[in-house]
């Protein structure tokens, strides 16, 4: 059913994209939300950044980042003066899971054509895939973030996918001592804007 799904959207423009993840319905999480988050940022982004899924305010505002973990990240991104709006910014599922549970795997399954599909469209150099879920939904990789982060992964050829750690972590682990997960992920941010072609 999913692979249905996919075909037709390689078709359609983030726009058309964005609207049909508005309307969707392929799985639970469209009946509890109150809306979806598509995702937002420029079209023909060289670098994109993928977060596990909408929280609370997400959920309330239909934007992508826009609570605590949303500040950490534009923070993240101020460090290395990469400005919010060069960048396109979503999540693996588009929809929030209830209490913001980890998008279970036929969830992930039913809205990853949404994101192939803007991946395709945006054709960005570099993916950040924040935390866990994002890097496991792209990457095939049995190691967790911690030894996994901060390097770039070969996808499909052309893109090279680059795990950091999620925003909502480094709340939870504010130190900022060397080694610290906020210390890496500073490393981690220069590391990318040193590898961006700008277009
Ligand atoms: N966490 C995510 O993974 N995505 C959001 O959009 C917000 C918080």
């Amino acid at each position: 059913m999913a692979k249905n799904h996919l075909k037709g959207l390689f078709k359609l423009n983030l726009d058309e994209i964005a609207e049909k993840i508005r309307t969707c319905t392929m799985c639970p999480l469209s009946q509890s939300r109150t809306n979806a988050v598509p995702g937002e940022g420029k079209d023909d982004a060289d670098l994109m950044f993928v977060g596990e899924g909408p929280g609370a305010q997400e959920d309330a505002l239909g934007r992508p980042f826009v609570g605590r973990a949303g500040d950490k990240l534009t923070e993240i991104l101020n460090s290395v003066n990469i400005d919010r709006g060069n960048v396109f910014i979503t999540n693996v599922v588009k929809c929030r899971p209830p209490e913001n549970r980890n998008p279970k795997s036929d969830e992930q399954e039913a809205c990853l054509p949404y994101l192939e599909a803007q991946i395709a469209e945006i054709n960005p150099s570099i993916i950040v895939t924040l935390g866990n879920t994002a890097t496991k939904a792209l990457l095939d990789k049995d190691r967790g973030i911690t030894k996994i982060r901060g390097n770039f992964y070969n996808w499909r050829g052309n893109i090279q996918v680059f795990p950091m750690y999620h925003p909502s972590y480094l709340l939870r682990n504010p130190s900022k001592e060397k080694g610290s997960p906020k210390y890496e992920t500073w490393q981690d941010i220069k590391k990318v804007n040193q590898n961006l072609t700008p277009r």
